[in-house]
């Protein structure tokens, strides 16, 4: 199953990406969580330390395997460069082994092949994205950058699940409408939005109707839980998932329906 998370800014994403990754992990399942948020905070969710994650090169900024690769230096403009290489090595020569036991991929920033980038750098992302999310037998689990303006061809046409996180407010609603259109359009099948932070009935409520109308699924819902909130404030702590609080127990469920649904 290769899974994509995405929804507004702020919402969650990060937090349940890497506890997604977790669940499957402990679940039996070989897992491998990517950032391709170019603003880059899952390491911290897997349990890597600031310092331990500023020394991660993205695979966007990785000059010399661009360079082995594509056969040119980035930034090299107007230079002829190969479209077609072996991705297959970069997984387990540039993947990191989390506390957690999750390995991660840190890509860096991925654009779309309609943003009209066909840069090495992008060529070599985009490549990579198709052999992680077509070849690959673990579960994948990717971390997005918040919005829409990155999704399209080259990015997210081959995942099989795209969750898309919102909070009980018309912002980050109207954000996964919009993701929700954007996917659909590009031909993904097993879209399902996630009411993240819900603190009552009235915040179910809201997004339930909001989804209802907009025929959009909602795979379920996770309360505002102060541990998730607190742990996250606390740089290289995790969760404990084996004493899962309601916040984890809902994430848990979610695995399960996404292993029904699979
Ligand atoms: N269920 C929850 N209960 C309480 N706090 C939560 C919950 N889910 C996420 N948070 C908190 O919300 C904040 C944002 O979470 P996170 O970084 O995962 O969001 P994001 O969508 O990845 O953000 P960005 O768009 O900046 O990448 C964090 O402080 C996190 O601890
Ligand atoms: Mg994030």
């Amino acid at each position: 199953m290769k899974i994509a998370v995405s929804g507004k800014g702020g919402t969650g994403k990060t937090t349940i990406a890497a506890l997604l990754a977790r669940i499957f992990m402990q679940k039996g399942f070989k897992v491998l969580a990517i950032d391709a948020d170019p603003n880059t905070t899952l390491a911290f969710s897997l349990g890597i330390t600031p310092e331990e994650a500023d020394k991660i090169l993205p695979i966007s900024e990785n000059s010399n395997l661009i360079e082995e690769k594509t056969g040119v230096k980035p930034g090299s403009y107007g230079s002829l460069f190969r479209i077609s290489f072996q991705v297959d090595d970069i997984v387990q020569k540039f993947s990191v082994e989390s506390p957690v036991g999750v390995p991660l991929l840190i890509m860096g920033a991925v654009r779309s092949a309609g943003q009209g980038c066909m840069c090495p750098a992008n060529t070599l992302i985009r490549a990579l994205l198709r052999h992680l999310l077509t070849k690959r037998k673990e579960v994948v689990v990717v971390d997005m950058v918040a919005g829409v303006e990155h999704l399209g061809r080259g990015t997210v046409e081959y995942i099989d699940v795209m969750l898309i996180v919102c909070e009980p407010n018309l912002k980050s609603l109207e954000t996964a409408k919009r993701i929700f259109r954007l996917s659909n359009e590009m031909g993904l099948r097993n879209i399902f939005a996630i009411g993240n932070k819900v603190c009552d009935d009235s915040d179910e409520k809201m997004i339930k109707q909001y989804f209802l109308k907009n025929n959009i699924p909602l795979l379920g819902f996770i309360p505002y839980d102060e541990v998730i909130k607190k742990t996250d404030a606390t740089g290289g702590t995790v969760i404990d998932i084996s004493n899962p609080t309601t916040g984890v127990k809902s994430i848990m469920m979610i695995v399960e329906r996404l292993l029904e649904k699979a």
